[in-house]
């Protein structure tokens, strides 16, 4: 092979690293449901939430992500169209509440919106269509974790429990894929704050959320949790 040979093989295999890399940071591999456990949640704020939480799993984000690097974020600086949303906004609220200050749910769908669902296009085509597809996934498909808890007879009672009995009744209602924890120190004890369900990056289907946090990571969960 002569050396015009090599200067065009060098420059193939270098565009392609460069196109592999660039379409990893703007794309994404799969996309995470994640449901936070609001009075965790409130435990974990420096301030205290001003207002009663309820014992439930509500939405946290939708979120695009990937297998490696970085997650996509901030793909749009414009914020929520509250108009567009208005007829939606009551099922909103009870599901995917503003746990830290209820006077500003807007605020935290903005949030949403700006930093992850703008980055989910395709399927996500829009601010509402971001927001009936959370509504869609949480109710009309049943992925309401406390429901797929409840429905296991695994009740919210603050008890120290086996994680593996949270991971096998989710699997069970997740086509039997591997759904990711967040745990956090509660004064001595580790107590669940978060669960992903993770889906395809269409949506369509369910798969086994990839790496979980680190070894040695505080958000990793041990054997047995507080729920
Ligand atoms: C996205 O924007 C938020 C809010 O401005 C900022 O905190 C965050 O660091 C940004 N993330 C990236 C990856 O640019
Ligand atoms: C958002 O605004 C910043 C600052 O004006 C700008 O640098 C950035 O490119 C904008 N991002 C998008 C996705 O429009
Ligand atoms: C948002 O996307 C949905 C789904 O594709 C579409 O039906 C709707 O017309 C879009 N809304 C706007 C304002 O573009
Ligand atoms: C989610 O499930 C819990 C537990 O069954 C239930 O109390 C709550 O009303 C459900 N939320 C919605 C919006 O269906």
């Amino acid at each position: 092979m002569g050396i015009t040979g090599m200067i065009y093989i060098v420059t193939m295999v270098f565009s392609l690293i460069v196109l592999i890399l660039s379409s990893s940071t703007v794309g994404y591999d799969y996309f995470q449901f994640t449901q936070q456990y609001q009075p965790a949640v409130c435990r974990s704020n420096p301030t205290p939430c001003k207002d009663p939480t309820d014992k439930l799993f509500t939405v946290h984000g939708l979120w695009p992500s990937n297998f490696n690097g970085p997650h996509p974020a901030n793909c749009t600086n414009a914020t929520v169209n509250s108009h567009r949303i208005k007829n939606i906004q009551a099922q909103l609220k009870i599901i995917w509440p503003n746990v830290l200050d209820r006077t500003n749910h807007l605020g935290f769908w903005n949030k949403q919106w700006i930093k992850h669902g703008s980055c989910g296009n395709p399927p996500i085509m829009n601010d509402t269509h971001y927001f009936q597809t959370v509504i869609n996934m949480y109710i009309t498909q049943k992925q309401n974790v406390s429901e797929i808890l409840s429905r296991a007879k695994i009740e919210p009672l603050g008890i120290q429990r086996p994680l593996v009995d949270i991971e096998k009744a989710i699997r069970n209602s997740i086509n039997k894929k591997k759904p990711r924890f967040k745990c956090q120190n509660n004064g001595g004890v580790t107590e669940l704050v978060e669960i992903s369900l993770c889906s395809d990056r269409s949506l369509t289907q369910f798969r086994d959320c990839p790496h979980p946090f680190p070894p040695g990571s505080p958000y990793l969960c041990p054997a047995d949790i507080q729920y």
